[in-house]
């Protein structure tokens, strides 16, 4: 018997502002809704390592390094044009935007479909 999915509200557009997050409870799993550069991403909160609560976790700009003409390092620096959730149990840290691990692709969060229409944001699980 195929799995139907549920369409359910979780907020107007303003729980979610630029940079930051809401984690919700729906149908019986915490999602994580995020948003940057205005588009909205949804994952389960299940972090890939372990199964850590990763949606509750710090978000932060990517850490790069910064390479001299030499290709020496000089030190690290944030990419501000990628934004990271940091798992607040051990540290793996996802692209917000794909929900990928960056130095290991194999660790993906769980993606969830998330609409957002003049009435709020909805999740379809
Ligand atoms: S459970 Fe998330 S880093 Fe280990």
């Amino acid at each position: 018997m195929p799995a139907t999915t549920q369409r359910i509200f979780v907020g107007p557009s303003a729980e979610v502002p630029e940079g930051g997050r809401l984690v919700v409870d729906v149908a019986g799993m915490t999602v994580g809704i995020f948003r940057f550069q205005g588009r909205l991403y949804a994952y389960q909160n299940r972090c890939a390592h372990q199964g850590g609560p990763v949606c509750q976790g710090k978000i932060v700009p990517r850490v790069t390094e910064v390479i001299d003409e030499n290709g020496a390092s000089r030190g690290f620096t944030f990419d501000e044009t990628r934004l990271h959730i940091v798992c607040p149990w051990h540290g793996y840290e996802y692209d917000i935007q794909t929900g990928t691990h960056p130095g290991k692709p194999t660790a993906k969060l769980l993606r969830v479909a998330v609409e957002e229409n003049p009435s709020g944001i909805y999740v379809s699980v």
